[in-house]
This record gives structure tokens, sequence and C-alpha cells, in this order.
């Protein structure tokens, strides 16, 4: 969801922002725009749409400059049109900005401060306010701009009087700097920086910085500060094979498992954080929330209480953890809005589980445990999803003091990648309008994650029910156009699963079992009970994206969604 990028340099800097864009596009966005200083003058290209017809009018156009400011908007107020696109500029012309977030006050200010807009979206706000401002120092009026804001900000900003300076200011959403060998670069996601840097700065909530060629100054509200670089993650790269990223994810699941299991062993005092612990509460969105859903199956032997919260209802629910509570959140990106909302409210011992290093849920939370997934780009979560589960039983395994047998669970990953019949059943799922994933204990959660795969990027239709929920209800769906896919990996529950099959058949749906128990339709990696649940998702992940090409979408850009919600 939204992306700023920056250049200051030797360079041309169209050629950049181009580039940074097209690494922020995989979050989400729906239209874009440039600044950049060309002699001193700033000149704005704005577009709807996809970053290419940006890049299509920008690189035939005369616009050359060493200095310039990018956005990907993904519009929270007003429509996603040329017009309210980023950057945008005060009514006197002094200074264009861009922003990532949302200005919650942003009404109330114009009516208090008689501010006139040409735009829909907040953003312009914080253009008319900055320029209204009555400071000599650009940085000044900035910061004073950014006292009268209430919501979240990343700002890019640059002056018509001061054109080969761009300031930044923030609070809520990311937004970094990076020295590269030929100028200094601007981004809203590290990974960005990945081509040009080996290390970055960070700004936390109300500090700015002011950057020119090769020169970065960071200020808090009353004083320049100091501050320390973080290394970019560049060890665990993977190159693309196949046409779309979420393919090349799926099959990088067994290095990105064998590196988070490699990599636990950083975390092992984690042990010592469970002591004296209470309660438990699993906290996180989607995908990561059905991460939390297994979780709980692994910790479920500590017999304390174990709640599992989806981040949006937790954040405004009347519970507050007490403070012998444990709340571990989970989130691939680490930026989820509505996560790091509960980890805020969250008092007691906060523990992250994530797959981005330096991202605003490890700066909220006491503690961190990195998985290596590596970048994730495709909106559908995939690898990160098993490597989450992955650490889950790791802990579980570490505070029982039991050996992982993780290597079994890469090895039985590789060779599931390597053979299956999932192509054969995704032609088959094509013929029904309808789809139901049923299963019970954690193969319910499996089709719950199965269910959400499937219809985010193929758009059918398609619901999870424990199978003992069917005859409550749900069974009044099936009929002769309705597949019904039975999760069944638990022997002692094998029985009853068929008696489902049985019920739907009776209902004239169609049944295909997915087990590793006896000669099922859809075949599962082969693998222990504690394991199988971290992998039982894969010929799921493999069904959705097959499905998802066929009917000719692109599964890595699901209409819609984006992948990381940085915003409510
Ligand atoms: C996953 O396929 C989804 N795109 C989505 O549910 C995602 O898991 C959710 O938005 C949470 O994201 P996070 O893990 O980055 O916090
Ligand atoms: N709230 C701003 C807008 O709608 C910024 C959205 C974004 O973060 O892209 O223009």
């Amino acid at each position: 969801m939204c992306g700023i990028f920056g250049y200051i340099g030797k360079n041309n800097a169209k050629e950049k922002l181009i580039e940074g864009l097209e690494n922020l596009e995989y979050r989400g966005y729906d239209s874009s725009g440039v600044a950049i200083v060309q002699n001193g003058q700033v000149h704005i290209v704005k577009k709807a749409g996809k970053v290419c017809v940006l890049k299509d009018e920008l690189m035939d156009s005369d616009i050359n400059g060493n200095c310039g400011i990018a956005h990907t908007r993904w519009a929270t107020h007003g429509l996603p049109t040329q017009l309210n696109a980023h950057p945008h500029t005060d009514s006197k012309n002094t200074l264009c900005l861009v922003h990532n977030g949302i200005i919650e006050n942003y009404l109330e200010l114009k009516s208090e401060y008689n501010l006139t807009t040409k735009t829909q979206s907040d953003t312009e706000i914080i253009a008319e306010l900055i320029s209204k401002i009555d400071e000599k120092k650009n940085l000044d009026k900035i910061k004073k701009a950014c006292n009268l804001l209430k919501g979240s900000y990343a700002l890019a900003v640059i002056f018509k009087d001061e054109p080969e300076t761009i300031y930044l200011a923030k609070k809520e959403s990311p937004i970094m700097v990076a020295l590269g060998n030929d100028g200094v670069y601007i981004s809203s996601d590290a990974n960005a920086f990945k081509k040009y840097a080996n290390n970055f700065y960070i700004l936390k909530n109300n500090e700015f910085a002011k950057i020119s060629n090769n020169n970065i100054e960071f200020y808090n509200k009353n004083k320049k500060i100091n501050k320390k670089t973080n290394n970019i993650e560049k060890t665990f790269s993977f190159e693309n094979k196949n046409k779309y990223l979420m393919q090349d994810e799926i099959m990088q699941t067994p290095d990105a498992l064998k590196e988070t299991a490699l990599y636990f062993d950083n975390f092992k005092n984690i042990k010592h954080y469970f002591d004296n612990v209470d309660k438990i509460y699993l906290i996180g969105c989607g995908t990561a929330y059905h991460s939390c859903l297994l979780g709980k199956k692994y910790l479920e032997f500590l017999n304390v209480p174990i709640f599992t919260e989806i981040a949006s209802e937790f954040r405004y629910s009347k519970i507050k953890p007490s403070k012998n509570s444990l709340c571990i959140f989970v989130s691939q990106s680490g930026e989820t809005a509505d996560t790091i909302a509960c980890v805020k409210k969250c008092k007691c011992k906060t523990l992250a589980i994530t797959n981005v290093p330096n991202s605003s849920i490890t700066f909220n939370c006491k503690k961190t445990i990195l998985m290596k997934a590596g970048w994730e780009r495709a909106v559908a979560s995939t690898k990160a999803y098993c490597c989450q589960l992955l650490v889950f039983y790791l802990i579980k395994c570490l505070l029982k003091n039991e050996k992982p047998k993780w290597k079994q669970l890469v090895s039985s990953c590789r060779k599931y990648l390597k053979k299956n019949n999932i192509k054969d059943i995704s032609k088959k799922v094509l013929n029904f309008e309808k789809i139901m994933f049923i299963g019970r204990q954690e193969d319910y959660v499996t089709a719950m994650e199965s269910s959400l795969k499937l219809k985010e990027i193929s758009y059918i239709n398609c619901i999870a029910c424990p199978s003992g929920e069917l005859k409550h209800g749900t069974l009044a769906l099936v009929d002769e156009n309705t597949l019904v896919i039975l999760i069944s990996t638990k022997h002692s529950l094998h029985n009853k699963n068929l008696l489902s099959k049985q019920e739907i058949e009776a209902r004239m749906g169609c049944c295909f079992v997915a087990s590793n128990i006896a000669d099922s339709k859809i075949e599962l990696p082969n693998l222990s009970s504690d394991l199988l649940p971290i992998l039982s998702i894969l010929p799921f992940q493999l069904l959705a994206c097959e499905v998802c090409i066929s009917k000719g979408y692109n599964p890595d850009k699901p209409r819609n969604l984006s992948k990381s919600v940085t915003v409510e």
C-alpha cells in the first residue's frame, strides 16, 4: 500500500525514480507521480493507473534532473485520479510533497486555517499548511505544520526556493534514507534500496531529515541528532524463475524454511520470556491470523489460556491484556496498521514474529523473532505463512526441550513441490461455481487459509467450514455446482471426516478428499502429525495459483488488494 521513493545525486533522477517505484509496485497502488527538479524548476508528472503509464510519459519527456521525489498512491481520500495523485502542491506553488498515510483532522484544519484546495486528497492540506506557516527556515515550517497534523504520515517535501534539498518527516508511516555510491536514496520500504546501498537510516516518529547531494542531516522536534545505520538484508535474495512472483515464492518455501530454522538459533533466549506468563494472546490479520490459530495449537501444551485475536477487532475490544500476559504479534510485513495498533494497546510482554527486519512492528514490540523467508512480494502470502508456522513449532520444541525435526520438513517440502497432482486437480476445480473447504482442528485452519488463498487471487466465492458444523447450516449451500475439499490429516478423525463426504455426496455435491492417510484425490506432503500442519497448505497455495493463472488473472496483484495494509 502506497510508496515513496526519492533520489538526489549524480545521476538522472527520472530513471532512478521509476526503478524505485517499480520496486514498490508489489505493495499495491492506484496511481503514481514524480516531481523532478530541473535547473531550479520543479516539474510534476502524475498519472492514474500503472507505473508503466507514468514511465512512458516521463521517459518521452525532456524532463531531466538530479533530484526528485516519487509516489505510488493508495487512495484513502478522493478517487484514484490523476488530479488526486501525488505530488501535491500548495496554491502559491512554493512547494510540492508526497505523503503516505492519512491526515485524520484534515477537514478541521481546512476550516480552521481557511484553506482552499483543488483536489480531494487529505494530503493537499499538508502542502497548504506548510506554505502558510510563517517561519524563515523550511525545516521549521515543516515541523510546525506536523505539530498540527493528526494521523499518520511519511512526507518528502521539495521547496521551490531550495530546490536541491529534500525534506522528510515521519509519524507512524515508515520512511528511510540510504547513502549510495552515486547519491542519496529515500524510500518507504528498505527493500527498494537493495541495488544501491549497503545500509540505511530509519526515521523514528517525530523525526525529520534534510537531504542534499551527499549530505543527510537528522532532526527531532528540538535539535539536530545523530542516527545509527542499519544493514540492508542481502543475504537471502532469490532470482526469479517463473512468470509470476507467487510461483517463485511457493517454490522458495524449502529454502525459506531452512533459513528460518537456522536463524532461529539467535532467538533461543526467548524461552525465558515465557516464564511466569499467565495468558497468551496471538494477534494478526488475514493469513497471519491463521498462523495464530495454528500457533495456538502448538502452544496449547503450556496449559495457560491462549486467545487468538484478529487485530482489526482486538484494537477496539474492551479487553486489555493484564501485565503477566504475553502478546505475540504475527506479521509478514511488520507494517500492518491494525496489528501495530494492537501492539500499542498491549502494555505487557510483547513479541513480534515478522519477516522484515527494522519494520515498525519490531520497533514497537519488546522482543522480535525474525524469520528468513526472504522478500515476499506477491500479495498472497505463501512461504512466509509456512515460516510463521515453523516459528511456532520451533518455539514449542524450545519450550519442551525437544529436538526440532525441521530437516525432515524441508526435504518433504522439496519433494512435494517437485511432484504433486495439483495441476490436474486445478482443471477440475474450474468447473465449479462454489467451493467449500472443510476440516477439523488443524485441518480447519488449513481450510480457512486455503479458502482465503483461492478467493483472494481467483475471485471464486469460497468459504471454509469446520466439518462438524456443516449440518448446522452450511450444508444448505451444497448442490451439484458445489465442490467441497475435505482436508483430513488426523487418523483419529478420518472416519468421522468420511461421514461428511457422504453427507455432501448425498446432496449431489462433489467432494475431493485431501489426505495423507488413505488414497485420496489430493495428495498432501508426507510428514508426521506435528509437522504436517506447517505444509498442509502447500497443495492449496499451488491450487490457488494454478486456478488464478488459468482464469487469466495475475496472481501477484489481485484486484482491490495490496501487499502491506499500512492504513486502517
Ligand atoms: C495474505 O495472503 C493476505 N494478502 C493478507 O491476509 C495478509 O496476510 C494480511 O494483510 C496480513 O499481513 P501481514 O502479515 O504483513 O501483517
Ligand atoms: N491519504 C493520502 C491520499 O489519499 C495518501 C494515501 C497513500 O498513502 O497513498 O492521497
